[in-house]
């Protein structure tokens, strides 16, 4: 007798398709062979003609964030419900950390707020924004207690929110010491500064100056700088949200010298440009770094090909219409964000692998196996496998969609790929044997989501 019964998928193995059955017991993948067929089970999903892939991990999110005065639409649950519709079944969130609070109360806070609303398993990244050197100590036991991994800014002064170069050097060699990993937002914050002022000071306001005011080479002083550092205390990085080819060769390049280095990017910087901008709602479409050109879009594609790009993930952070409106057209006071969460896997899949530019094999890499890895999760996600919890996503490829704001369970009245064509449909999210969705509709409990704890984290980069 089983939980659950998947029956007749072509069932997405690390390395190959299979068709096979899955049992579900207490959460866990408990059976994986071609004949469960006259098996009996709780609950039993016909996948005929049907993927059945891993639970995607998206390892970067903000649900209900402060950002410019408002903040982000989605809290936990409206965040999570989205990601499940869209084949999530674990975001990596962050600590709010207040001016004055410890990085271990920060975490408390957030967890319980995780705790109250999440529908799908979660894990907290530390930020670290008030780096005042007595949280210094905490930083070995929250490795120890399995919180590994920190994110810092090098750039959001104004916010309160950047660290200060001797604070980076500082954290890092404490961090490294620990078996812990270092994620940084990389912008060079003076290059930032100094163009921000001259567009405001000349009165440019609209929303293509946030691309000016933020450009290209300030992503890549930062990585570059970011990972001398790293070099000297041996201790490795995570860069997020990377944006450009000039970010990319600075990361490639730290990598050839000996610093491990992880790359991240967003599907907006390989799916959208700057010149959504240009349009009129370019407002909208404000996020940080912002979206490139074409030719950084395509280097970030192949890139992601070759296997020198780790994972991609959202930075989910979306604002509702009128939110993004609040700012008028000066783009230095709209709240800068997308949503994301819903169409990761589905873009990904649409337009990687459909379109031929990554392999199936690639996809489950940057969205499955290197996150679970790289963030010490890969003892119960990451992949299909007997013993591993039943995170599991139903996709139906013969059916065409388009992005529909009004479709998606979050909170975001509008979404940046609007309309645009998806080769499939996500018909069921199970998250630890436990059905979310069910034919593209939310039926899963209030409250399922367990916070996650990192195992030891990889040593060294594999390439
Ligand atoms: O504009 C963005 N990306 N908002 C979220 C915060 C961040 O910098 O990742
Ligand atoms: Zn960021
Ligand atoms: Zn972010």
């Amino acid at each position: 007798m089983f939980d659950l019964l998947i029956l007749n998928g072509l069932v997405a193995l690390p390395g190959e398709l299979a068709r096979l059955d899955i049992g579900v017991r207490e959460g866990k993948i408990a059976a994986l062979t071609p004949n469960l067929g006259d098996a009996a089970a709780a609950y039993i999903i016909d996948a005929t003609g049907q993927l059945v892939f891993p639970g995607f991990i998206d390892c970067h999110t903000h649900m209900g964030i402060p950002i410019k005065d408002t903040w982000s639409a989605d809290d936990f649950a409206s965040g999570s419900r989205a990601a499940a519709w869209g084949g999530i079944t674990t975001i990596l969130d962050f600590t709010v950390q207040a001016p004055g609070q410890s990085y271990h109360n920060a975490l408390l806070e957030r967890r319980g707020r995780a705790q109250r609303q999440c529908h799908i398993d979660y894990g907290l990244h530390v930020n670290l924004t008030d780096n005042n050197p007595a949280w210094q100590p905490e930083i070995g036991q929250l490795i120890a207690d399995g919180f590994t991994s920190f994110k810092a800014f090098t750039t959001y002064r104004e916010a309160g929110m950047m660290i200060e170069p001797a604070d980076l050097r500082r954290l890092l060699g404490e961090i490294g010491r620990h078996g812990g990993l270092l994620m940084l937002h990389a912008e060079d914050d003076e290059l930032v500064s100094q163009a921000t002022q001259a567009n405001q000071a000349a009165g440019r306001l609209a929303p293509i100056y946030h691309a000016r005011s933020r450009p290209a080479a300030a992503e890549a002083k930062a990585i570059r700088d970011a990972a001398a550092v790293a070099r000297e205390a041996g201790a490795p990085l995570y860069i997020v949200h990377l944006s450009s080819q000039a970010g990319l060769e600075a990361g490639l390049e730290a990598r050839a010298k000996g610093t491990t280095i992880y790359l991240e990017t967003c599907p907006h910087y390989l799916l959208m440009t700057e010149g959504m901008f240009e349009r009129p709602n370019g407002h909208w479409y404000i996020t940080t770094p912002p979206m490139r050109t074409a030719a950084d879009a395509e280097a970030l594609w192949q890139a992601l090909a070759d296997g020198h790009i780790d994972t991609v993930a959202t930075d989910h952070c979306p604002f509702t219409i009128a939110q993004k409106e609040s700012g008028g057209q000066d783009f230095s006071r709209t709240p800068n964000g997308l949503p994301g969460v819903a169409t990761l896997f589905p873009l990904l899949y649409t337009y990687g692998v459909q379109d031929e530019r990554i392999s199936l094999a690639r996809l489950l890499e940057l969205l499955a196996e290197n996150p679970a890895r790289i963030f010490g999760l890969a003892q119960r996600k990451g992949q299909i496998a007997l013993g591993l919890d039943a995170d599991l996503v139903v996709w139906d490829e013969r059916v065409m969609t388009k992005v529909n704001a009004a479709e998606i369970p979050g909170a975001a009245d509008w979404n940046p790929y609007q309309n645009v064509v998806v080769g499939g449909k996500v018909t069921f999210t199970v998250s630890r044997g436990r059905v979310l969705i069910a034919k593209g509709q939310f039926v899963g409990p209030d409250v399922w989501g367990e916070c996650l704890t990192a195992a030891s984290l990889p040593s060294a980069h594999p390439e």
